[in-house]
């Protein structure tokens, strides 16, 4: 041992000479000298590889790769056995160090790996092996179980050797690879096993197995042991069971996925301070004309009905990215629909490059319709394909530059539902093949943890690179036998080996709650407000709202102890006013009132109560949550347990009902809200404070008046004089 070490310095000088002379040498050496090669075998640059030679990179580990873009004749090693062509690639490349005693060789696979530690460490550990050569071991005996008798007892550690990883002396190396013949769809595992199998063998090349992972991890079988030690510095992978921390981490057989979460912190990647591979290839289009902007294919999908979906499209049409360079590829399945669709198209379909759409007559099914989306990209020679379904309300309008700078394969916003876990990724995937939560999922649904994730699963709005549906091995598939679209779709990626990637790095929006909207109402969206509020709010509530309860902010008062508030939107006014017209059935204004407990009104108006459209629960909750925040504002020190039994809708008319004699309200407090425009949808109207000789004539819509109901206010509502006025009522805590 001591002997060997003092030939290697010897041998480093010498190399250290040789180096001056000949610039590009392929073997690296260290300080003690000791030369170190390190082979992989790829053909193709998949995101796996491109992962792989990060790693190697931030370790300064250089590698040489074999077989890049030659065809892949080793079989479907995924499933199947085969790999004899890694071999034969390593033999070739081993021949002219076959006589090399001194030379350090590691191969490695690279798809499905990554190197976490520098080669001074992988060398200490290989050296404290005592031996020539080195597998990375497992629990498992593959491909031949039959051979699992053959193996040496162990007493620490997994038995048996995979093929995945090792590192040896180049000298014995070539003898192991050139041993026997094999052939590229024969089993690189099973060749090698053999060797290790056979005593004579095994000690001529003085073989071992690194069963306790030392240095190479297999985590078939493994998955449990291991747990990510976190580090300001370098996050490292411990194998809990060995007490190691291995250097090179093969998620080897189904885990894949659990080897991406892993990845989405080691070699570099993320800690608590900073995300560095979030920053790793990106770009900005800063640098970019506008007329030069990628050309993006937008597909938006509307399969079911949804709620908000006129603000889904607005909302699109927000997102900040000249229109010219956009098609918009619009899938809408839903009748209901229609009209939405219909007037977005019309009003802002022009400012677009171009825009193709699928009606609901036309009953494409949404499998069809994503690949069709695809297809649409490929057609135009788009440079990017984002997705979105309806349900997903896209509130940061640089989110379409942010997810295109992020420069990844496939990239997704995280979208969250409102107050909920939910969101539109899955950190891991149970072995049912649907959800299961990783260990970080909540601190990256609640922004704990903020990176660009490497996931198993994606839905409802992501970007597609158009570089991915040049060729068949690299396009996402919506038809997967009888999985949903968005199974099938993240499935055929992960069976692709493309990395789908969700991004918590900015706010870009939310996911809205489909399961309770109902058809059956005209305007569906007033009755969103408990599962969808901020799309609600965002729709309904007046946006000066918030500025009210503000104690700064001075509050009209028009008339005495008559508070004067902004609430509720135009929209909101509108809706409700259409949702009275549309159920139809007003009061005939008689005293007599059937609606009523007591069978008769005092003050009878024609009028339609929120009740009777199924409205008084939303009524009596925007009654709690908002015009009570005000009243407390303006009537301090009475708090309201928001009680209201009479909240309607009054429709005064010339020929019909055109006012209201003097009256006081059963109510400690009335609230009075305009739901059209004064001098444009009527004329006259308002409401006069007898006691005070004091009128509002001049409503605004989605204002409220608020004033004391039983006592002091005694009032009357003036004659509408042409037109239609409307307005709500409500008399709280009678
Ligand atoms: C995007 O990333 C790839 C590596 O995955 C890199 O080669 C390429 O240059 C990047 N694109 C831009 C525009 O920076
Ligand atoms: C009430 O006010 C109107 C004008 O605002 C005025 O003409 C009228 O004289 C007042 N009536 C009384 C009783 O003060
Ligand atoms: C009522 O309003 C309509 C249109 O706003 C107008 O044409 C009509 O002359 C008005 N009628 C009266 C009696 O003011």
């Amino acid at each position: 041992m001591a002997a060997r070490r003092d030939s290697s310095i010897l041998a480093g000088l010498a190399c250290a000479v040789f180096i001056l002379l000949c610039s590009v040498s392929e073997v690296s050496s260290n300080r003690e000298g000791r030369k170190f090669v390190t082979f992989t075998v790829a053909t193709d640059e998949t995101d796996g590889f491109k992962r792989f030679m990060r790693s190697a990179d931030k370790y300064n580990i250089q590698v040489q790769v074999l077989g890049m873009h030659q065809e892949w004749l080793g079989g479907d090693v995924q499933n199947n056995i085969g790999g004899g062509q890694k071999v034969l690639l390593l033999k070739e490349a081993l021949k002219k160090y076959k006589d090399d005693k001194d030379l350090v060789i590691m191969f490695s696979d690279s798809y499905d790996v990554i190197i976490t530690a520098e080669k001074e460490e992988i060398l200490r550990k290989f050296d404290d092996f005592n031996a020539r050569v080195v597998f990375g071991a497992e629990g498992f005996c593959w491909p031949d179980r039959t051979l699992a008798d053959l193996y040496p007892e162990v007493r620490l550690g997994k038995p048996y050797l995979n093929s995945g990883g090792f590192i040896g002396y180049a000298s014995e190396l070539y003898q192991i690879v050139s041993h026997t013949s094999i052939q590229n769809q024969h089993d690189d595992q099973l060749y090698y096993t053999r060797i290790f199998l056979n005593p004579e063998l095994r000690e001529k090349f003085k073989m071992k197995l690194d069963h306790t992972s030392e240095i190479f991890q297999n985590m078939n079988g493994a998955g449990a042991d291991l747990t990510l030690k976190f580090d300001d510095d370098k996050t490292r992978l411990r194998n809990r069971v060995y007490n190691t921390e291995p250097c090179i981490i093969h998620g080897n057989g189904p885990q894949k996925l659990v080897l991406n979460h892993i990845g989405n912190y080691v070699a570099d990647s993320w800690s608590f301070d900073e995300c560095h591979s979030c920053k790793e290839n990106t770009f900005s289009l800063k640098t970019y004309k506008r007329d030069d902007y990628p050309v993006v294919v937008i597909g938006l999908f509307i399969e079911q009905p949804t709620p908000f979906v006129p603000e889904f499209l607005n909302k699109i049409y927000n997102l900040d990215y000249p229109k010219n360079k956009i098609v918009l590829f619009i899938h809408n399945h839903e009748e209901h629909h229609a009209g939405d669709v219909q007037e977005f198209v019309k009003n802002y379909g022009g400012d677009y490059k171009a825009v193709r759409e699928v009606t609901p007559s036309m009953n494409m099914n949404q499998w069809y319709a994503r690949k069709q989306g695809l297809s649409e990209c490929i057609g135009v020679k788009c440079d990017y394909y984002l997705s979105v379904d309806a349900d997903v309300q896209i509130t940061n309008p640089k989110t379409l530059q942010i997810l295109i700078q992020q420069n990844r394969s496939v990239i997704a916003p995280m979208a969250t539902k409102y107050g909920k876990l939910w969101s539109n990724f899955w950190g891991a995937i149970g072995d049912d093949g649907f959800y299961a939560r990783s260990d970080d999922y909540i601190d990256i649904v609640q922004g704990t943890k903020k990176g660009v994730w490497n996931v198993p699963y994606i839905n409802n709005v992501y970007l597609i690179h158009g570089s991915l549906l040049q060729q068949p091995k690299t396009m996402p598939n919506f038809i997967v036998g009888q999985l949903d679209a968005d199974m099938a779709f993240c499935a055929s990626l992960r069976e692709k080996g493309i990395f789908m990637y969700v991004t918590n790095m900015d706010t870009f929006g939310r996911l809205t709650t489909t399961t309770s909207y109902s058809t059956e109402h005209l305007h569906p969206d007033m009755w969103q407000m408990y599962d969808n509020r901020p799309d609600w709010e965002e729709k309904y509530i007046h946006a000066d709202f918030y500025k009210m309860l503000d104690p700064k902010t001075e509050v009209e008062m028009p008339c005495p102890d008559v508070y004067w508030f902004p609430i509720v939107t135009e929209t909101f006014c509108k809706h409700l006013v259409e949702e009275m017209e549309n159920y139809g059935e007003w009061s005939a204004g008689k005293n007599e009132d059937q609606r009523l407990p007591s069978g008769y009104e005092n003050v009878p108006t024609v009028d339609i109560h929120m009740r009777q459209v199924g409205f008084e629960k939303e009524w009596l909750t925007i009654l709690k949550d908002y015009v009570c925040k005000l009243q407390l504002k303006v009537f301090p020190g009475y708090f309201s347990p928001a009680q209201a039994i009479m909240n309607f809708v009054v429709r005064y008319h010339p020929q019909e009902q055109p006012f209201l004699r003097p009256h006081h309200d059963s109510s400690t407090f009335t609230i009075n809200l305009a739901l059209n425009k004064a001098g444009v949808d009527f004329e006259g109207g308002g409401c006069r404070f007898l006691r005070y000789n004091c009128s509002v004539t001049n409503t605004k819509m989605g204002w409220l008046l608020m004033h004391p109901g039983r006592l002091t206010h005694y009032h009357e509502g003036l004659p509408t004089t042409n037109g239609t006025r409307y307005i709500m009522i409500s008399f709280v805590d009678p």
